[in-house]
């Protein structure tokens, strides 16, 4: 979910509205504003995206210089307008939007309902909002310091809350100021002139000023025109940093694509350029990193890498294990972020941590890149979108520069990510066992890749008749082994996101243990089989489909005149080695589920139940 706020001299509505469309990527299934008149509190909800909210509030919304607004991604009750953020506490004295997760909210609902308190919503946060009114009644008026009660009925109701939490509060008797809270979920302050701003992550502010706050864990915010200032939840005042907003502008538009996803699909010859400029060391055949922070006796040291992540990013994950274990000896072990924040595996003291992300704001990334470095292991990003909170939570990292991803489904992150991954690849083994001519080589290979891609591109007319006949299908198995068996998994979880279908992706070898049973003449079977070590045996698992009635797609090279007689429909790609053959690779299987999605009248860039970063965990 995506919370912004305004407090200033200035009508709220528009910075709300724009500020909501930018976080759209945190969930786009319901949104609502509400703006405080001066006497009133005026709330629009609408079930859908942005554009229905400003649909709703229309040629004349309600007018008024305070503001809070949220973009939702349903946890607890399906989107409806009821669900909807903003939520009223009390008699409508507290009006509050909300990200994260409240987990002991039955037990607190259950006492408010005791109380006398009234729900509108299957909601968590509607909970916190009659928890903060409940509050207020608690609290005395403070002459002296008219703001205090409302902080201290904040800090009263936040106390009780278990789970995670960022919060704009906006009082129906202070009309000049909101209150932020922040446990877990990412909030920062926009600091303008006579005027404040509040979001999840940074993007809402560009254009609207260049200075930021980031608030911490604990922390509570007092906005007013006057100036802002932050509290520790129970220690009072604290000092903060006012930093220069450092982030890159996420205006983009279709550049005459008919999607974002297209659109970013034929972006990558240019990001993986992007991704390697500067990076490659022809001198000394190895990679250059400038933002690891880490001494080169500490790189040197390193006994274990573990990489973690989440759907698309956890894929590239898998990628870098083959590489780096291939090129540089180091053991790489691959994580769900989800699974390793809780899941407390030994990790020795030479262990370095890569956080994979495109958007640098997965809630379960950040918390398990959080509990390593809790536990003294040094954590690195591996991210897209600059000064996120994940690549401000590591100790360094290496940026993308994929430019802004908006469709969904990750297509450049994902070869990006890929791309870093070998660079580092041959960086670590360039300090070990690689030696000048292997490392030479290897940048050689991948100074090639952006015109690869820009081959395996041409494709895309074809894939669109293999997307024809195939878009009515139920099941789809994605297969190929190595280099190749992350990128059918890749394959598999586009084909799900966007068009619906369910699809799997397997080690081809080890589809005979299972997977194999739901072979028949409806379930086509996607081989990614370019020319390599295990070539011959995956044309022997096909040839395993093929008795067995299944209709297979082949991802095959252009110097492989045998595959025609085996696969029912060929798609082509260059020849690359090994090594790079997932950037490569997934090109078509991108292409694939666009196509089927387009074909079957999905919404391509903002699929359903699906949000382009999951903030809550
Ligand atoms: C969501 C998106 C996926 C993405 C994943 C991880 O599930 O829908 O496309 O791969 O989050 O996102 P991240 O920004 O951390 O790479």
């Amino acid at each position: 979910c995506g919370i912004v706020g305004y407090v200033g001299g200035s009508d709220a509505g528009s910075f709300l509205l724009n500020g909501l469309r930018r976080l759209e990527y945190r969930g786009y299934d319901s949104a609502g504003v509400a703006v405080h008149g001066g006497a009133e509190i005026n709330i629009t909800r609408s079930v859908g995206r942005i554009d229905a909210l400003a649909g709703e509030l229309g040629e004349t919304p309600p007018a008024g210089m305070l503001g809070i607004g949220h973009t939702r991604w349903a946890t607890h009750g399906p989107a409806t307008h009821e669900n909807a953020h903003p939520h009223v506490g009390g008699e409508g004295e507290v009006v509050l939007v909300h990200n994260g997760v409240i987990e002991n909210f039955q037990l607190l609902k259950d006492e408010l309902i005791k109380k006398g308190y009234e729900f509108k919503s299957d909601t968590d946060s509607e909970v916190i909002a009659h928890l903060v009114a409940e509050g207020l009644k608690k609290t005395p008026e403070n002459k002296e310091q008219p703001n205090m009660r409302y902080v201290t009925a904040v800090q009263w109701a936040v106390a009780q809350l278990r789970g995670t939490y960022g919060l704009a509060i906006a009082f129906r008797e202070k009309p000049n100021m909101i209150i932020a809270a922040r446990f877990g979920s990412p909030l920062v302050i926009g600091v303008g002139r006579g005027e404040y701003f509040l979001a999840s992550d940074a993007t809402p502010l560009i254009g609207s000023t260049e200075r930021i706050v980031y608030m911490a864990d604990h922390q509570l915010a007092v906005l007013t025109p006057e100036g802002f200032s932050v509290l520790h939840r129970d220690q009072g005042k604290v000092r903060v940093d006012i930093r220069p907003l450092e982030t890159e502008s996420n205006e983009v538009s279709l550049e005459g694509f008919d999607h974002y996803m297209l659109k970013e699909i034929y972006e990558q010859p240019e990001s993986i350029r992007n991704a390697m400029r500067g990076r490659l060391d022809e001198q000394d055949a190895t990679a250059v990193f400038g933002g690891l922070n880490l001494t080169p006796q500490q790189l040197r040291g390193v006994e274990r890498i573990i990489l973690t992540g989440c759907g698309t990013s956890w894929h590239s994950a898998l990628v870098g294990e083959y590489l780096i274990e291939e090129l540089a000896r180091i053991p790489v072990s691959v994580e769900y972020a989800s699974e390793l924040r809780y899941r407390n595996p030994p990790i020795d003291n030479n262990t370095l941590v890569f956080g994979i992300t495109q958007s640098g704001e997965t809630a379960d990334t950040l918390a398990a890149l959080r509990e390593t470095k809790r536990k003294g292991h040094r954590t690195l990003a591996i991210c897209n979108v600059v000064a996120s909170s994940i690549a401000q939570a590591a100790d360094g990292g290496v940026y993308l520069h994929a430019g802004p991803e908006i469709g969904v489904a990750s297509t450049k992150a994902y070869t990006s990510q890929c791309c870093v991954l070998a660079m580092l690849a041959l960086y670590f083994g360039r300090m070990r066992h690689l030696s000048y001519e292997g490392g030479k080589r290897i940048i050689e290979e991948m100074q090639q890749l952006p015109g690869a891609v820009q081959q395996a591109l041409t494709c895309d007319v074809q894939v669109r008749d293999v997307a024809q006949k195939y878009k009515d299908v139920s099941n789809v198995l994605y297969l190929g082994r190595q280099y190749n068996f992350p990128t059918a998994l890749e394959g598999a979880l586009k084909l799900k996101e966007i068009s619906y279908i369910h699809a799997e992706g397997y080690p081809a070898a080890e589809m005979k243990h299972g997977p194999i049973a739901l072979v028949d003449e409806h379930t086509p079977s996607v081989f990614i089989i370019p020319h390599g070590t295990t070539y011959e045996k995956v044309l022997a698992n096909m040839e395993e489909v093929k008795a067995r009635g299944g209709p297979v797609i082949a991802i095959a090279s252009h110097e492989d005149p045998q595959i025609e007689s085996i696969a029912d429909d060929v798609i082509r790609i260059p020849s690359v080695p090994e090594i790079l053959q997932p950037i490569v690779s997934v090109v078509p299987l991108q292409l694939l589920s666009y196509h089927i999605a387009l074909l079957r009248g999905c919404d391509v860039d903002k699929p359903r139940n699906l949000a382009k970063s999951v903030t809550v965990e």
